[in-house]
């Protein structure tokens, strides 16, 4: 019965959660104070449509709704963190049409509604996302990209975050 509830679990849980930190990046959360100073610099606006690639436990998604009003939209591969983002989007009353997230891999997104991504992955997959980025979202529209750089795309903006920090963040246009 044990090996069978672990089997579940490991189907469910632990794989998903596996390839995710493999093919994108494990989890690792965007601090309230570093996300306060990306806020700051990004000028979101209420009609703004945020799109958090990856989106962890949600918490960014929470945080740009709660200070923007903006549309968040999450992708999540981990099923685990999936309900927590949910979970977390309820318990901070963001409005059904003014939140979601998605399970499901954020290669297979339909990004022509986004105005804003942001991003914080490894290296390798955000030179995979560059060209679908590229193609894909609507002219104007503004990624970015937390700790590393797309490549193949010129930066408009870029900062270093307050000590203790001192992490990079980049902005781009398309
Ligand atoms: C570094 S964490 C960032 C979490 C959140 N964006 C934040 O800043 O707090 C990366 C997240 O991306 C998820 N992930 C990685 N590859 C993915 C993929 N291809 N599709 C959907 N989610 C993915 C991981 O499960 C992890 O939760």
């Amino acid at each position: 019965m044990l090996y069978l509830i672990f089997l579940i679990l490991a189907l469910l849980i632990i794989i998903p959660t596996a390839v995710a930190g493999f093919i994108g990046a494990p989890l690792a959360l965007t601090k309230k104070k570093q996300l306060k100073e990306i806020i700051q610099q990004a000028k979101i606006k209420p009609t703004d449509i945020f799109y958090d690639l990856g989106c962890g436990t949600g918490r960014v998604l929470v945080a740009i709704h709660k200070q923007t009003q903006a549309k968040v939209i999450g992708y999540e591969m981990s099923p685990l963190y999936w309900l927590i983002s949910v979970l977390n989007l309820k318990i901070n009353r963001v409005p059904k049409n003014k939140g979601k997230v998605y399970l499901k891999n954020f290669f297979q997104a339909d990004l022509s509604k986004a105005n804003l991504v942001f991003l914080f992955l490894m290296p390798k997959p955000l030179t995979k996302l560059a060209p679908k980025l590229k193609t894909e979202l609507p002219q104007g529209a503004k990624i970015i990209s937390y700790c590393f750089p797309l490549p193949s795309l010129a930066p408009y903006l870029t900062f270093t975050l307050k000590p203790p920090n001192f992490l990079p963040v980049y902005f781009y246009k398309v």
